[in-house]
């Protein structure tokens, strides 16, 4: 037994009854089988420490009690015999905490690491066709010195409605299909982007020239061309002295970058509560050319997005001066865009992130 091998230390040599060489022997080998014995079960640095301590320690450790108990007193026939035992226990307790050593680092760090073997592939991500379309237009606009703005996707009637020139019982309202929130004290999901015109004028003194990517939300019934969640890009500029012409020139300025420098644009008279005069921007079908196909229903032209120079009746709700200042603003659909310029024919692609979809844009 281990311990009856540890007990035999706290006596002396002659006292155990050894007085031979092979007595010597037995008694070391005794000891060797428990310290080996107890190598084996080091598992971590605090048990390889008690390991060494127990054994190697300085005071009390084993080989040092062997030194005053068996060595010192020994008779000097005897001494020979158990210093070499001795000193051969200790090269084999010191071998035993090095490997530990080593065996202790490589429960910490895991097992060394294999360079040669080949790599594991991880398949990288891409940005979703939506925010590619995002990334394309923010690029169009900011180099004409436009910034991005974000805003709250819920949001309260005065944003969505009131101060965008729809007052309550306005018909605009009933075709904007929107979602209230209930129990939220009347807020809204915002059905178009164009509430940031006004909390932006709000917070800043002109000139403004922002753009607003964001989700907007309609009860719609979901089918190829509508969902009840899509996506918009808003713009405006306010100044001191904007024109029509400059709308117009941001126009055919936006449109030639997204679709290429043939494309031609005109506007239509349209109607939007917050624009006056207001105009939906055609562009000629970049599929045929305009002379009429599937896509331009035959028409040869394609409904980009609507437009106009913003309401004065707008400015009044932000403290500016309809006086002096005027301004264009406008809002597309982005689900729409990337649909008419990849040729997807279902907007639910864009909501089910199908894979198969989704990898076709990397
Ligand atoms: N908010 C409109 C919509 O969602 C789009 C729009 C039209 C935005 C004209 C504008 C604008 O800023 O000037 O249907």
């Amino acid at each position: 037994m281990a311990t009856d091998a540890l007990q035999k230390t706290t006596l002396r040599v002659e006292q155990l009854g050894v007085s031979s060489q092979a007595g010597v022997d037995a008694l070391f080998s005794e000891l060797r089988s428990a310290a080996d014995a107890e190598a084996a079960q080091i598992r971590g640095p605090e048990s390889l420490e008690a390991f060494r301590v127990k054994w190697l320690g300085r005071r009390d450790g084993i080989s040092s009690r062997i030194s005053e108990n068996w060595l010192k007193p020994a008779p000097p026939v005897m001494k020979k015999f158990v210093g070499a035992g001795l000193n051969q226990l200790r090269t084999a307790l010191e071998a035993s905490v090095e490997s530990a050593k080593n065996s202790v680092a490589d429960i910490e760090t895991g097992p060394p690491i294999d360079l040669s073997l080949p790599g594991i592939e991880r398949p990288v991500g891409t940005s979703h066709l939506i925010r590619q379309t995002y990334e394309e237009l923010e690029r169009i606009f900011l180099a004409i010195g436009f910034s991005v703005v974000e805003g709250p996707e819920m949001e309260t009637p005065y944003y969505n409605f009131e101060a965008l020139n729809i007052p309550e019982h306005h018909p605009a309202r009933d075709n904007m299909d929107t979602f209230y929130i209930e129990g939220s004290g009347g807020h809204l999901l915002r059905t178009h982007t164009s509430p940031m015109q006004i909390r932006t004028m709000e917070k800043e003194p002109p000139p403004v020239r922002i753009i607003v990517p964001g989700k907007v939300y309609r009860r719609d019934n979901p089918d190829a061309t509508h969902g009840f969640i899509f996506h918009q890009l808003e713009g405006l500029a306010v100044d001191y002295d904007i024109t029509f012409c400059d709308f117009r020139g941001v126009v055919d300025y936006f449109v030639r970058a997204l679709l290429g420098p043939k494309v031609k644009t005109r506007l239509r008279p349209s109607y939007f509560p917050f624009t006056e005069p207001s105009a939906e921007v055609d562009v000629s079908c970049h599929v045929c050319g305009g002379s009429g196909c599937r896509t331009c229903k035959f028409s040869g032209w394609i409904e980009l997005f609507g437009s106009g120079m913003v309401n004065p009746a707008v400015y009044g709700f932000v403290g500016y001066d309809p006086k002096r200042l005027s301004g264009f603003a406008f809002g597309m659909g982005v689900d729409r865009l990337a649909m008419l310029r990849y040729g997807i024919t279902d907007l639910q692609a864009f909501f089910q992130n199908d894979v198969r979809f989704l990898r076709q844009f990397p």
